[in-house]
């Protein structure tokens, strides 16, 4: 095919709720023949469909419409709405509506496409095809340009996996999504503001037919939130970050990618620290023999420590088993603390102090670590044990007298989601003078 036309359709009148648009557009245009596509404004659709609410109502008919919010800007909301669709506040719109109103989108748009394809197969006898279109903002691109919110009879996704390009290479991600630049097409005669809100494009029937009932909507456009890249904005994407972090103590055989643990050490040594210090190292224990000679050290040690508190040997045995989290990673990173470049008083009170900026910037710079790893989808468990032993922990990881360890954190791939735990109310941990 290697041409085709498109062309606004003239002398719609003004659209309102409970018009039957197909006897409408029968009468503009009685000449559709069979392969036509429909380029339809949802404007009119949810108009004929009565979808109009007060403005007043505006942000809480977001919130209706809302199922997910993407990202948040000030007043402006990405949000995915009830028809799946993600999209600047829901959809809900005040461009083309009489002073204050504001309109939905239409309830099912697809349902609506197959309501004037069906129709206009009976008052005309042509089998054609529809879109409803609606005007978006993109991710990475100025602009607005219309796609696909709804379709009946026409192939939305042009699949070319399989086939090889001009010059023979194989195709294997080429899926054309045909409705959204038919959308677009159509958007070139519409207009935004010349009250011509449908389209025919001529010349394209090959994409026109009945279609199989996963391919005859417009859904089948949208990629679900499980398999975008960029499910949120930027800054709910760090907030998530941080939120997703849990301790795993499961994790599956799956090897870690010693690459992802160098970037999160990368996102550790970020953290703040007392006077321009750098007090991280992070000691990465990749074989089995390493984490080994070092899980078998420590719990010596520990079992020597619960001998001497008097435990039972069956108690010990029983503590030591608790213990194991580490054992079950297949990763294991020591944090440790050098004091290079603190200060030293003479006081203990002063030498206490800065002691503690040290340590609480070892535990920022670890939060910092285990925040970067959930970024890298790894599980992890920061827990003391190393603390207890240092010098243990100092000889058989032949490490320098003044590293401190400051516990030992176990890094996989989670077994299971960690357990959802109640929401904590930021107003319980605040003082406020
Ligand atoms: C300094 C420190 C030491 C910890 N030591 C242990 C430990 O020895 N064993 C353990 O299972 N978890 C340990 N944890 C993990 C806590 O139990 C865990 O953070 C807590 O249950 C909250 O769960 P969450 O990390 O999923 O939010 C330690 C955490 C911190 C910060």
């Amino acid at each position: 095919m290697t041409s085709y036309t498109v062309r606004a359709l003239p002398g719609l009148p003004e659209i309102a709720a409970g018009d039957d648009l197909t006897k409408l557009i029968a009468s503009a245009e009685p000449g559709l023949v069979d392969g036509d596509i429909l380029l339809v404004t949802s404007k009119i659709v949810s108009k004929a469909e009565g979808r109009l609410v007060a403005a007043r109502d505006r942000e809480s008919a977001i919130d209706a419409e809302t199922v997910r919010v993407v990202a948040r800007r000030g007043p402006l909301r990405i949000v995915e709405n009830r028809q799946g669709l993600v999209m600047a506040a829901a959809g809900v719109d005040a461009s083309n509506t009489p002073a204050g109103t504001v309109l939905l989108l239409p309830e099912d748009p697809d349902a609506s496409a197959r309501t004037i394809r069906d129709g206009l197969r009976e008052t005309l006898g042509v089998e054609i095809g529809v879109i409803v279109t609606d005007t978006f903002g993109r991710p990475w691109r100025n602009g607005l340009t219309d796609v696909a919110i709804g379709a009946a009879g026409v192939r939305v996704l042009d699949d070319l996996r399989g086939g090889t390009d001009a010059h023979g290479n194989p195709l294997s991600a080429t899926v054309v999504a045909v409705a959204d630049e038919l959308a677009a097409a159509g958007d070139l005669v519409k207009g935004k503001a010349d009250g011509l809100p449908v389209a025919v494009v001529r010349g394209l029937g090959h994409l026109v037919g009945p279609q199989s009932s996963s391919e005859d909507s417009a859904r089948a456009i949208v990629r679900s939130a499980a398999d975008d890249m960029f499910r949120l904005g930027t800054s709910e994407a760090v907030r998530e970050a941080v939120t997703q972090r849990r301790t795993v103590r499961e994790f599956t055989d799956e090897p870690v990618d010693p690459d992802a643990v160098r970037r999160a050490v990368a996102a550790a040594v970020t953290a703040p620290a007392p006077h321009h210090t750098t007090p991280w190292r992070f000691v990465l224990l990749e074989t089995a023999t390493a984490r080994e000679e070092l899980l078998d050290a420590m719990r010596d040690a520990w079992i020597a420590d619960l001998r001497r508190d008097g435990k039972s040997e069956e108690s010990i045995a029983k503590r030591v088993r608790r213990g194991e989290v580490l054992r079950r990673a297949p990763y294991l990173v020591v944090p440790c603390l050098v004091m290079d470049g603190s200060h030293h008083y003479g006081d203990a009170r002063r030498d206490t102090a800065e002691r503690e900026m040290f340590v609480v910037a070892t535990g920022a710079g670890v939060q910092n670590f285990l925040v970067a790893l959930a970024g890298e989808r790894l599980g992890s468990a920061w827990v003391s044990s190393t603390m207890f032993c240092p010098d243990v922990v100092r000889r058989v990881l032949r490490l320098p007298d003044h590293w401190d360890p400051m516990g030992a954190v176990a890094v996989g791939h989670a077994a299971a989601a960690p357990r959802q735990r109640p929401a904590r109310e930021a107003s319980d941990f605040i003082t406020v003078r």
